[in-house]
């Protein structure tokens, strides 16, 4: 038996090379948007946090743009990829910082720019993580979220929450737009641009990157297999069980 917490470790401390070169991550037309959004609304001296940076490929962006970067994970094994790659890189605005949102290492009202990309579905108490990501925002400043959504759809939400949490254990659930809508005005953030788009899974390196066992891996062919067609559909089902997610990025302004 593990907790939530062991689960994350367990899943991401011997894959920051994996993600590092995931393409999924690695690339995406968010990213280039989040740069544009950035660069248009924050002076080159503002300070961002990226929270769950994973390897740290939104960090990394960053970077090109700010002054400052904090890249914060609970997991060594990702700070470490991360510090590797920015010394490779020469990112000297770049730091790594261990912690996890629910209870962030900074005081009140530290940064200009609060990120996060591909991570808020790994995050099992949704309110506190919102609302420490609010506190550590300076008044004024904005908050940039990224991840990949849930359909509004009941039946299509079930399957693919289900096909995710077999994939890897440490997956609480993706959110869908309103349920977005609702989380970030609750927690005192005012949304200014929502955009999404598709992506296509590629299902031999989606299960790999999370070493998903033989067993899960049948599970997870037998249940696309027997969704109805309604679901085969909307996800974009092909025959090796490749799939399509929608990603999601909410550009919100902290309120008051
Ligand atoms: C898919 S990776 C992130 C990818 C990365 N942000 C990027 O843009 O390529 C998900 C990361 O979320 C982190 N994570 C999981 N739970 C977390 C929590 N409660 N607080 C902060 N980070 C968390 C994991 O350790 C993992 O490194």
């Amino acid at each position: 038996m593990r907790t939530h917490a062991e689960s994350v470790h367990e899943q991401f401390d011997p894959q920051g090379q994996a993600y590092l070169s995931s393409a999924v991550h690695a690339q995406g037309p968010e990213l280039a948007y989040a740069e544009r959004l950035v660069a248009q609304t924050l002076p080159a001296t503002a300070t961002a946090l990226d929270v769950g940076c994973g390897a740290g490929h939104l960090s990394f962006r960053l970077c090109r743009l700010l002054s400052r970067v904090v890249a914060l994970d609970p997991s060594a094994g990702m700070l470490a990829t991360v510090a590797r790659e920015a010394a490779a890189r020469g990112l000297q605005s770049l730091a790594t910082h261990q912690g996890s949102v629910e209870s962030l290492p900074f005081a009140d009202e530290t940064y200009d720019l609060v990120a996060t990309r591909y991570s808020a579905h790994h995050w099992s108490r949704m309110d506190a993580a919102l609302a420490q990501m609010r506190r550590v925002t300076r008044a004024g400043g904005v908050l940039l979220l990224i991840d990949s959504l849930a359909p509004e759809e009941p039946l299509i939400d079930t399957h693919l929450q289900a096909i995710e949490l077999l994939r890897d254990r440490s997956h609480v659930r993706n959110r869908s737009p309103s349920e977005w809508q609702r989380l970030l005005a609750a927690a005192g953030f005012e949304i200014v641009e929502h955009q999404r788009w598709p992506t296509r899974i590629d299902f031999a390196s989606w299960i790999e990157r999370m070493r998903t066992t033989t067993e899960r891996v049948a599970a997870i062919r037998a249940l696309q297999l027997m969704a109805p067609l309604e679901v085969q559909q909307a996800l974009a089902l092909e025959p090796d069980g490749s799939f399509v997610l929608h990603t999601g990025l909410f550009w919100a302004r902290r309120a008051g």
